[in-house]
């Protein structure tokens, strides 16, 4: 599996990147995060079949919402909606889908798979503030967003931790 930090590196290139270029980035990662942890929780099986069943359904519909919100505050603050478009979108979630998710996998690797997802989001949202705040553009209201989406998914980051010393 390639390194959650390694693939956001090479999805950002973050030196240079602009709003137009975070924001898309963002929805992409939780549209993956969604497709992941949604067929996830088709394919759990085993012993622990219903907790996981239930805790992937968790992730998937945390992962609706995000997108959503994510894409109204991108496009509340920016005052412009031409970044988002649902070819690029497509396209970006397949690439971040491939680079988390390999071929050779079973239920039994479900956890890590989306414990390593989750952090890669938790560092997105990390640099993604860090490179708001050196271009000057980050706003209060940005900066609580995206300090209650890397709240809600330590959370999760929790969850899979405990689910994954298994
Ligand atoms: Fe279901």
């Amino acid at each position: 599996m390639t390194n959650a930090k390694q693939l956001i590196e090479q999805v950002c290139e973050q030196a240079s990147l602009t709003e137009d270029d975070w924001w898309p980035r963002l929805i992409a990662y939780a549209n993956a995060l969604y497709e992941i942890a949604w067929t996830f929780h088709w394919r759990s099986k085993g012993s622990n079949y219903y907790g996981d069943h239930e805790l992937y359904a968790r992730l998937y519909i945390a992962a609706r919402d995000d997108i959503d919100g994510i894409a109204e505050k991108a496009i509340g603050t920016t005052d412009d909606d031409s970044f988002i478009h649902a070819r690029r979108w497509a396209r970006d979630t397949a690439r971040i889908v491939d680079s988390l998710v390999e071929d050779d996998f079973t239920a039994h690797n479900f956890p890590a798979i989306l414990l390593a997802a989750e952090r890669g989001f938790l560092d997105l949202v990390s640099d993604m503030k860090e490179a708001f705040e050196t271009q000057g553009i980050l706003t209060d209201g940005v900066d609580d967003f995206l300090q209650a989406a890397a709240n809600k998914h330590e959370g999760h980051v929790y969850l899979l931790q405990q689910r994954a010393r298994d």
